[in-house]
């Protein structure tokens, strides 16, 4: 117990706070300008809305697995029944996932997500390893994925679909571009960022609404343009033939059909920026997870309805050669557009929260301070002179810039996650890519919903806007044991490097926080009252 009667878990957790060092007469911070960690400059912005909060998570989710996973997930699940039984499987554990984060949000509404749910919890140093594991691995290695999938479509998109056979080194170079392009855009200003984001979330919306509608009409009025590929199996097969029943294949099925759904934690990144966190974050979540499942489906239902099941089973780009059956040349060219365009929206989403997490992770003092500056001027407070301008470019700015006006974003936090992706680009592979992305991710998720349950019990008193139903955390902890056991058991190397590289960042921590002296360091900020306080502004 503390002098404010709140449990303190950091010191009964992790011993190296238990020092007591950096916490002032407790939840009486006695500096006028005390630290307020990565939250200070850009939290005190309070700009994002329900709608932005909607297409960060939107945004993110559908990015590229819904045009190519469903391959993994067929062949993996054995008959198009099952494959849809993933679907809906998979898209209610992200649910269930969303809504503890919602309530977590709304408990602890500051920036940065499991970095802080992890902090207030389990103590500074599981927050710190999250913010290792994400710094490095998580959120450049998951953009990297999405940028060479955008730059496999732009290029197929361009050069044409059956041009398949172009160096890898060019798909690499527009992924590069893909990057660039959508740092910078996020580098300019926050209101192009999130306009950009809801851009991209109705674009996707069509898109999807597209692929259903016409998947709907082929099935109904057999109109395709190329007859002969058109399948009609799913008319007089039972769905359910050949399904699987391997648990190890059904858990490879769920870990395709959970990237598809992943990114439902985005907006727990930004929450400190949200006007009305208790009302928009469970909202945003109620929202979106039931809108994407219905349309992950729908567009699998059109797959199933339109392409033989082979077919399904060997293409990892399904949406291509669904435009190539229904409307032959033109569809295949129209359907590439979407799908780079909406890989390009996920990477504007992430990229967005990414250069937030960083921007913490430097204000924390985690990595060089540098990242944890914003704009590149040093009087990047003051609201920006503008010359004198026509009507017109006046309205333009005011569109595109923020109230400080350009370039007051963490632009350097930004530019390092850029050059982390950039390089994941380069070297990456795929596959290894995402397996350490599924196992590495879904331990924190896993943590964090953990997490939640503790809290419930040691502060039941804690003020929670938003408080979703105790089974809804305990089911989320439940298959998240079971997916990272399969892959435990399934391939013991590799989850051991992931192990390895999370463990790396133990004597880092000691380096960058353990070493704080006295007053700096734990700041006021892991202090239980002061945080309500401040996140409630
Ligand atoms: N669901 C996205 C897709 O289908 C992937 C999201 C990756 N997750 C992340 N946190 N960046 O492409």
């Amino acid at each position: 117990e503390t002098a404010n009667g709140a449990f303190d878990f950091n010191s009964a957790l992790f011993p190296l706070s238990a020092s007591g060092a950096g916490y002032t007469a407790l939840g009486t911070p006695n500096t006028p300008n005390f630290d307020l960690g990565g939250q200070q400059s850009l939290e005190r912005n309070k700009s994002l809305t329900f709608l932005n909060g909607l297409s960060l998570v939107i945004g993110l989710i559908i990015g590229s697995g819904i045009f190519s996973s469903p391959a993994s997930v067929n062949s993996n699940a054995g008959s198009p029944g099952a494959a849809l039984i993933v679907w809906v499987v998979s898209g209610i554990l992200a649910w269930t996932g969303a809504a503890s984060y919602a309530e977590l949000g709304g408990a602890i509404p500051l920036n940065g997500g499991a970095q802080v749910y992890l902090s207030k919890i389990f103590g500074e140093w599981a927050g710190f390893l999250f913010t290792w594991s994400a710094v490095t691995v998580l959120k450049p290695g998951s953009a990297a994925i999405i940028a060479i999938i955008f730059g496999e479509y732009m290029v197929r998109a361009v050069i044409g679909a059956d041009a398949l056979e172009v160096s890898p080194w060019i798909n690499k170079g527009v992924a590069m571009l893909g990057l660039l392009s959508v740092t910078g855009l996020n580098c300019v200003s926050t209101r192009l960022g999130t306009r950009s984001a809801d851009l991209f979330m109705f674009l996707k919306f069509i898109g999807l609404l597209a692929i259903s509608t016409l998947g709907i009409i082929v099935a109904v009025t057999g109109f395709a343009s190329n007859k002969a590929a058109l399948s009609s199996a799913w008319r007089d097969t039972n769905w359910f033939e050949g399904t699987s029943t391997s648990t190890s294949q059904w858990a490879v099925a769920l870990y395709a059909g959970l990237w598809a759904y992943d990114g439902w934690d985005n907006t727990n990144y930004v929450v400190g920026e949200m006007i009305n966190p208790g009302r928009d974050l469970p909202r945003t979540i109620h929202t979106s997870l039931p809108l994407v499942i219905l349309a992950y489906i729908l567009a699998n239902l059109s797959y199933i309805f339109v392409l033989p099941a082979d077919v399904i089973n060997a293409s990892n780009t399904v949406a291509v050669a669904f435009g190539q059956v229904v409307l032959g040349r033109v569809g295949s060219l129209i359907l590439a557009l979407v799908v780079s365009g909406s890989c390009f929206g996920a990477l504007n989403a992430t990229t967005f929260t990414a250069g937030r997490l960083v921007y913490s992770a430097g204000k924390e003092g985690y990595i060089p301070s540098l990242f944890g500056t914003i704009g590149i001027s040093r009087g990047n407070n003051q609201q920006m002179r503008l010359p004198r301008r026509s009507a017109r470019a006046k309205r333009l700015t005011r569109f595109i810039a923020d109230e400080q006006g350009f370039f007051h974003t963490p632009i350097f936090a930004m530019g390092l996650n850029a050059v982390i992706t950039a390089i994941y680009i380069i070297i990456g592979d795929f596959t290894t890519l995402t397996t350490f992305y599924g196992v590495a991710s879904y331990l924190f998720y896993f943590a964090a919903v953990v997490g939640l349950i503790i809290l419930r019990v040691k502060e039941p008193e804690l003020e929670r806007p938003y408080k979703c139903w105790i089974v809804t955390p305990i089911i989320f902890c439940c298959v998240s044991l079971f997916l990272l056991s399969r892959a435990i058991f399934a391939k013991p190397m590799q989850a051991l490097v992931v192990v390895a590289f999370i463990a790396v960042g133990v004597p880092l921590f000691w380096w960058r926080v353990g070493s704080r002296g006295r007053g700096r360091g734990k700041s006021e900020k892991w202090n239980w009252k002061f945080w309500r306080r401040w996140g409630r502004g």
